[in-house]
């Protein structure tokens, strides 16, 4: 680590721009109540992007963000990407993407803070103990759909930047913001935009730095690969029509019968994929990757008391968490055209279509994987010998995303979560897949750093959502603290 500290230290001593580290976490800590009343408007807009009739309150939200944007000077756009078609045909205004920029010196270097201010559904029904769109402040959390996934990160970064301007500091980088409204579906229309604005909005952007994901545990992370996924719908389809057991039973081959066997050749029992290819495609875990999972804190209990499992299917920490984040996994999810209503019912369906996916790892391609998987099943179903017919389709594809966690943005975010926090951050991928971080890469070229300031029991998607007072207070100041630690990353293009 001493090589590490020593370059940045000598550049600060150089650097004409002081960096006053504890007025701006006093800044920061004399306003954390204003912060947490802002989350509170933020919150109380329920922007829900899954649900159509909540479209004007999602347009509200991305007009409030531009607005809180503005007030700080920042050079701020609202980026038509125009319309989202529905299921009956019509159509309907995607929310606009905000854009802004603080400061344009050349000599700087440029970051762009990807996040999003759409959330997930939540209803009272649901099982919230609170009112999801009236923050509540408990115990020192502030629970609240979307207060972590994403509207509190959205606001710490904008927090860091206000702190700046508060304390006539000068940025020590650029920073330019892209905030979305349709994450929670999809990222509708974002690739797109990105793609379109390449050579303007992104041309002097050095980095990206999402922060929308979580901790592994109470200690700081810093995240550096996500999952990708290729999702798939294996059909049989036999007779014209669904059938009667006691008539027809014992006579026809049944397309739920294929289905279910083709299926059971998908994984072992033991989490071995059988599909031929698949295994082999995958980068061999390193030594150094071992030791760095041998270092994570992760307590094998309480992630079995969490979901309630007595067994999981490795029992120790290196394995699990490799499995979870850097092996791919087969899921089955569902069949369509089953029975699958309460009681009983002596049907035999005529279709049936099974929905599995395969999360993706370096060195798989989503092309190849379909390849694979397609003529995988189709073999295994040759040998059953039936008259029904098989069709696969692949209906999506995101590639994984995977970054050098010895790369100069992670060894700022390393010095920025020591200064803030007095330890060292887990190095950590996530088992989900976060589309847009590989769609910035593969367009933008640029480099990416996820900085999480998300509790790993703050329940995304989940019922009480919350984010603790400490996580978002202590994040602003991380994200403050970065901005200095990333501007002392030596630029390659000057
Ligand atoms: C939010 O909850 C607080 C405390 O329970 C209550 O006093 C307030 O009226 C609620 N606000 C809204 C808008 O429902
Ligand atoms: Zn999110």
């Amino acid at each position: 680590m001493k090589l590490i500290f020593l370059p940045s230290v000598l550049l600060v001593i150089s650097n004409v721009h002081a960096f006053l580290y504890n007025e701006l976490v006093q800044y920061i800590d004399s306003h954390k109540e204003e912060y947490v009343e802002v989350l509170r408007d933020w919150v109380e807009v329920e922007s829900d992007s899954s649900d159509v009739l909540r479209r004007s309150d999602l347009h509200r939200m991305m007009e409030i963000t531009a607005q809180k944007l503005r007030s700080l000077g920042g050079n701020v756009e609202l980026v038509d990407i125009g319309e989202q078609e529905l299921l009956d045909g019509q159509t309907l205004a995607l929310p606009k993407v905000v854009t802004a920029q603080f400061g344009n010196d050349p000599d700087k270097t440029t970051v762009c803070i990807y996040g999003h201010v759409d959330v997930q559904p939540a209803k009272m029904e649901d099982g919230w103990d609170t009112d999801p769109y009236n923050l509540t402040d408990l115990g020192g959390n502030l629970y609240g759909r979307g207060a972590s996934d994403n509207k509190a990160p959205v606001l710490a970064w904008i927090h860091a930047v206000e702190a700046y301007q508060a304390l006539s500091m000068e940025l020590p980088v650029n920073v330019k913001f892209v905030i979305e409204g349709m994450e929670e579906t999809g990222s509708n229309g974002l690739d797109a935009m990105i793609l379109a604005q390449q050579d303007t909005f992104f041309s002097d952007v050095d980095y990206i730095i999402i922060s929308d994901c979580s901790w592994l545990s109470r200690r700081p992370a810093l995240t550096y690969g996500t999952r990708g996924n290729t999702y798939f719908f294996a059909e049989v389809e036999g007779p014209n029509k669904d059938l009667h057991s006691g008539v027809y039973g014992g006579t026809v081959i049944e397309p739920m019968t294929d289905l279910i066997g083709i299926l059971d050749t998908l994984i072992s029992p033991s989490g071995k994929i059988l599909i031929p290819g698949i295994r082999e495609a995958v980068a061999p875990l390193s030594d150094e990757e071992w030791k760095m999972y041998q270092d994570i804190e992760f307590d094998i209990d309480d992630y079995k008391s969490k979901i309630g499992v007595s067994q999981l299917m490795y029992n120790n920490k290196v394995d699990l968490l490799a499995h979870r984040w850097r092996y791919p996994t087969v899921s089955i999810h569902g069949i369509e055209g089953a029975f699958s209503a309460s009681g009983s019912k002596t049907v035999i369906p005529a279709k049936v279509t099974a929905k599995f996916s395969i999360r993706q790892v370096p060195n798989m391609d989503p092309a190849m994987v379909k390849k694979q998987v397609t003529d995988y099943l189709h073999s295994v179903f040759a040998k059953r010998k039936s008259p029904n017919k098989l069709k696969v389709t692949m209906i999506i594809g995101a590639k994984p995303w995977l970054a050098d966690p010895s790369h100069p943005l992670y060894e700022a975010g390393k010095v920025a979560v020591k200064r803030v926090f007095g330890v060292e951050p887990d190095l950590i991928r996530e088992g989900g897949t976060i589309p847009i971080a590989r769609t910035f890469q593969d367009v933008t070229g640029k480099s990416i750093i996820m900085l999480p300031i998300g509790g790993f029991d703050d329940g995304l998607h989940s019922q009480n959502e919350k984010i603790s007072r400490y996580n978002y207070v202590e994040g602003t100041k991380l994200f403050a603290t970065y901005l200095n630690e990333v501007a002392q990353i030596k630029r390659s293009k000057v």
